[in-house]
């Protein structure tokens, strides 16, 4: 019988992470998830939710650190739902996201012979992010607060410096900020539905120079956007595109179907592995440009390629994975389910003359049961899903297509290792290899390979 109460003060002994980086403390089996404490650190809680399976706690004390413990970089830390892990070491995290992989595929999955290696992690693991989508809101003395959500709330903790971002987005926002108050740009609040200006995106290039930033409003009337422009490119010389995105719904979903450039080009162009492209305001782009280009090389690796294959690679974005592999294959087919996205991949294969190359707008799980009908046999597939893994349809036709090698991309290995155990019947799981996309999160991108049994 559990006699745990809400309020009560205990001390313990950390003696696990679970996936969100909370820390494990046990009474009798039953356990209490502490965020905030690491493994192997004896502290004092205080309970604040107690639940039939599992008890939540607040760290009050740390009465034995870790020697991993560091003190968190970013002031706004203890506060901001954007980072998890800075008060871990960066050799903590890179293990412990290994870990997450070694208890899904290894402990509770069936692959116990498969190969995880270490994660790859960066030199410098800060200020990689090359896309901030900034919410804009209102203090209540009516100055305008632009930053990140505080933890689990849309409430909006007003900061000049994010350490994860590229270094030029915190600029943009402080210059935009100080804007939108001397020209009393009108400010869209959450509750009533009501006021324009909703978020600001900005988008740097990696290898290029490129900077985009877009203005997310709730309707079309803006009328500071001539001086807002005049600006921005007297104190940027380097903006390429200033667009506007109109959201007129109510959901959480932070751009709307339409965009208008106010200035310059209609994409933003980035190169990786010297492969350029173009990408529009909503198309997916890996966020960490540095950690993407060592992730396809994993990929490609993996393929091992020969120069005579049939490659398909599916949910391919604007093409990024099939234009870096292209020239060492016969031929790529590339689907994804965004048309923009597409008519990127189809532009960055004419602008890299990349000839080998097709690329169709659909669903996977459609489009690769209509190629397998068309009699398009590939070796290889790369698959690269959303957080939710594939549609099980996508699955059951790969294990009749019975490509040699499946590489397989994840930001999810939970749905990742579901989508394993069903090829499994055909297939072998020869390796998985972590790679730190996002560092200071406790989010984790694996890539794995699959070869024909
Ligand atoms: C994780 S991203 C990968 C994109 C690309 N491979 C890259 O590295 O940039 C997943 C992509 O799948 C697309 N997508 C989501 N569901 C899909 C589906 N059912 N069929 C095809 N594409 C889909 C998304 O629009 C997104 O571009």
């Amino acid at each position: 019988m559990n006699t745990i109460q809400k309020n009560d003060i205990k001390d313990g002994e950390v003696i696990d992470l679970t996936h969100e980086g909370h820390g494990v403390v046990k009474i009798d089996n039953y356990p209490i998830f502490v965020p905030n404490a690491l493994i192997d650190e004896k502290i004092e809680y205080k309970i604040i939710k107690v639940k039939k399976n599992f008890a939540i706690g607040k760290l009050m004390n740390v009465k034995q650190e870790s020697k991993e413990r560091i003190e968190p970089p970013c002031v706004y830390y203890t506060k901001c739902g954007g980072c998890q892990l800075q008060h871990m070491s960066y050799p903590a995290q890179l293990a412990m996201k290994k870990e997450q992989v070694v208890n899904l595929f290894h402990r509770k999955g069936d692959f116990k012979e498969t190969t995880i290696n270490d994660t790859v992690g960066m030199d410098n693991p800060w200020r990689y992010r090359n896309k901030s989508q900034i919410p804009v809101g209102l203090s209540h003395d009516k100055n305008v607060k632009m930053g990140f959500y505080r933890q689990r709330s849309h409430d909006i903790i007003d900061m000049d410096e994010c350490l994860i971002q590229d270094d030029q987005h915190q600029q943009v926002m402080n210059v935009v900020k100080q804007l939108f108050n001397d020209l009393k740009v009108s400010i869209y609040n959450e509750r009533s539905k009501q006021g324009l200006m909703r978020h600001v995106v900005i988008r740097t290039g990696y290898h290029s120079d490129d900077l985009m930033i877009i203005f997310v409003t709730n309707g079309k009337k803006f009328k500071q956007a001539p001086t807002i422009i005049e600006k921005l490119l007297k104190a940027f010389p380097n903006v390429t595109n200033i667009k506007q995105n109109i959201n007129k719904t109510h959901s959480n979903v932070i751009m709307g179907d339409e965009s208008i450039t106010l200035y310059g080009k209609d994409k933003i162009e980035d190169s990786l592995s010297e492969v350029t492209f173009k990408i529009s305001d909503r198309s997916f782009y890996q966020i960490n440009s540095a950690q993407t280009e060592k992730l396809y090389q994993l990929a490609i690796d993996y393929a091992q390629l020969s120069g005579d294959e049939i490659v398909l690679d599916t949910y391919c974005g604007i093409g990024t994975i099939s234009l870096s592999m292209a020239s060492q294959v016969k031929h790529v087919y590339g689907v994804e389910v965004v048309p923009e996205a597409i008519a990127d991949a189809q532009q960055n294969a004419t602008l890299n003359q990349l000839e080998n190359t097709t690329f169709v707008c659909g669903k996977a799980e459609d489009t690769i049961l209509k190629w397998q009908q068309e009699g398009i046999q590939p070796d290889v597939v790369m698959v690269d899903p959303p957080r939710k893994g594939c549609d099980e349809s996508f699955i059951q036709t790969l294990l009749t297509l019975t490509p040699q090698k499946i590489v397989y991309i994840s930001c999810n290995p939970a749905t990742q290792q579901r989508d394993a155990a069903m090829l499994q019947e055909k297939y072998k799981l020869i390796e998985i290899t972590p790679v730190d996309m996002f560092p200071q999160t406790t989010h984790v991108e694996t890539v794995a390979l699959f070869e024909l049994k």
